[in-house]
């Protein structure tokens, strides 16, 4: 959605009503999924000394297949959208590239250490990169 389509009130087309609903939609399970499980957490231990491995595991089947339709419906965005003159819009998106990439990696660093402290550090830090591409995703749809 443009500011022009919004200063109108055009409505977008299917196709990319389609395209960018799929895009958010994503964003929201691998953005929600990680605050809600964090949320969730002190309560999961209650359950039991295994209970936190079981739900990140669970967790992990869902976050993952999201990442991966973010990357996919990403490249469909940069096709739809074409070239942008502007090159500050080309700068954000690779900026966005780039903590996407910190937000996968911080990701699975969280998942695949064992020590307590770096799983809080990386943690945070999948969790605020997350954001980061999610605000800068919204600067790029203008
Ligand atoms: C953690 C991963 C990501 C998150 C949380 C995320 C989130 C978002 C959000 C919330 C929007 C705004 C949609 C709207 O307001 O309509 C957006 C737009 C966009 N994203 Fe992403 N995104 C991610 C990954 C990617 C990747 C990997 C790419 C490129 C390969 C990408 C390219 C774009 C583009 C080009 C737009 C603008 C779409 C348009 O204006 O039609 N995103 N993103």
């Amino acid at each position: 959605m443009t500011s022009a389509q919004l200063a109108t009130g055009t409505l977008a087309p299917a196709v990319t009503a389609i395209r960018l609903s799929l895009h958010v939609l994503a964003a929201t399970v691998w953005v929600g999924g990680q605050f809600t499980v964090l949320g969730l957490l002190p309560t999961v231990r209650g359950f039991g000394a295994e209970a936190p491995t079981l739900v990140a595991r669970a967790l992990a089947r869902i976050l993952w297949p999201a990442y991966a339709i973010l990357v996919l419906t990403g490249i469909w965005n940069i096709l739809a959208i074409g070239g942008p003159e502007n090159s500050t819009w080309w700068i954000v998106l690779w900026v966005k590239i780039g903590v996407v990439l910190l937000a996968g990696a911080s990701t699975l660093l969280h998942s695949k250490t064992k020590n307590r402290r770096a799983m809080a550090v990386w943690g945070a830090v999948a969790g605020l990169s997350s954001v980061v591409a999610l605000v800068l995703g919204v600067f790029l749809a203008g």
